[in-house]
């Protein structure tokens, strides 16, 4: 039997079938599960995920008797034999991602596994750390006449970012822009972010957004370093620099519910 977080939506239960499915779990927060992946969990077979980003709460979805495998301490290369073994005997495989796990999962090269073996995989979306983060701050991040773009980036680590996409040339758009996988090398964003951003421009410092440790702190982006180093936070950071923290100074609002503008559905 599986839940509904929702008792008005019709959801189809129908029995998995043998494939890898490659869900997202949101930030940290169990509720902030989709429906879709809440019903996937409870039924699959398998589950492998991210221990290290997902919380031990989602995996008590699991039914009595399915396999439960942490992934934080393994490779790629362990993890692979597993889900395609376990897919080709007909069984269902949760893969459990954190966030979305379109968004820095490394799941493009499990998928030209899967797909070289002959497996069938899908995958489930889940909230990213900037949406939920977002929420948090009770911000839009598109306000009209203030900001229109949105720019998901990180900084270079043990993986390189494109020359083309340099920070400091993604900060002359002024847009929202939501760094991940940053905060060790938050020094360098700054100065970088400071060619074009304003000294004052805030910037949101969203430490395990969803989690009972959460931490959210605004400072003017000068002082984005100073505060991350002084409470030593490394990893699990989401900034989010944005013209629109200071939106409520804005008195723009949206054409969609003005009304002079009419449209197909209000004419
Ligand atoms: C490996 S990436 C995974 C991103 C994930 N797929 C997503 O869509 O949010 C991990 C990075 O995502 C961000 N992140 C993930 N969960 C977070 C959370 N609950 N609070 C703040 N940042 C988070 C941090 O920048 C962290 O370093």
């Amino acid at each position: 039997m599986t839940v509904t977080a929702l008792d008005s939506v019709q959801v189809t239960q129908k029995a998995l079938a043998p494939a890898v499915y490659i869900v997202g779990a949101g930030p940290g927060d169990p509720e902030l599960l989709t429906v879709k992946a809440q019903n996937i969990l409870q039924q699959a077979d398998v589950i492998l995920y991210a221990d290290s980003l997902v919380p031990k709460a989602m995996v008590k979805l699991a039914k009595p008797n399915a396999e439960v495998i942490p992934t934080s301490t393994q490779t790629l290369e362990d993890i692979l034999p597993v889900m395609i073994e376990r897919v080709r005997s007909g069984l269902s495989v949760v893969r459990l991602h954190s966030g979305d796990p379109t968004l820095y999962g490394a799941v493009h090269e499990q998928m030209q596994a899967l797909a070289a073996a002959d497996v069938p995989f899908e995958i489930i979306p889940g909230i990213s750390a900037f949406q939920a983060a977002a929420a948090k701050l009770q911000v839009e991040l598109t306000v009209p006449e203030l900001v229109q773009t949105i720019i998901l980036t990180r900084t270079s680590g043990r993986t390189n970012v494109p020359a083309t996409e340099e920070l400091a040339s993604l900060a002359a758009h002024k847009a929202s822009l939501c760094l991940y996988l940053s905060a060790r090398h938050i020094d360098v964003a700054q100065k970088k972010l400071l060619k074009h951003y304003a000294a004052e421009t805030p910037v949101a410092i969203c430490y395990r957004v969803g989690w009972p440790d959460e931490k959210i702190c605004i400072v003017p982006l000068h002082q984005m370093a100073e505060a991350t180093e002084s409470q030593k936070l490394i990893r699990t950071v989401l900034y989010m620099i944005s013209p629109a923290l200071e939106g409520h100074q804005s008195e723009a609002r949206s054409r969609l519910y003005h009304p002079d503008h009419d449209h197909l559905f209000r004419p």
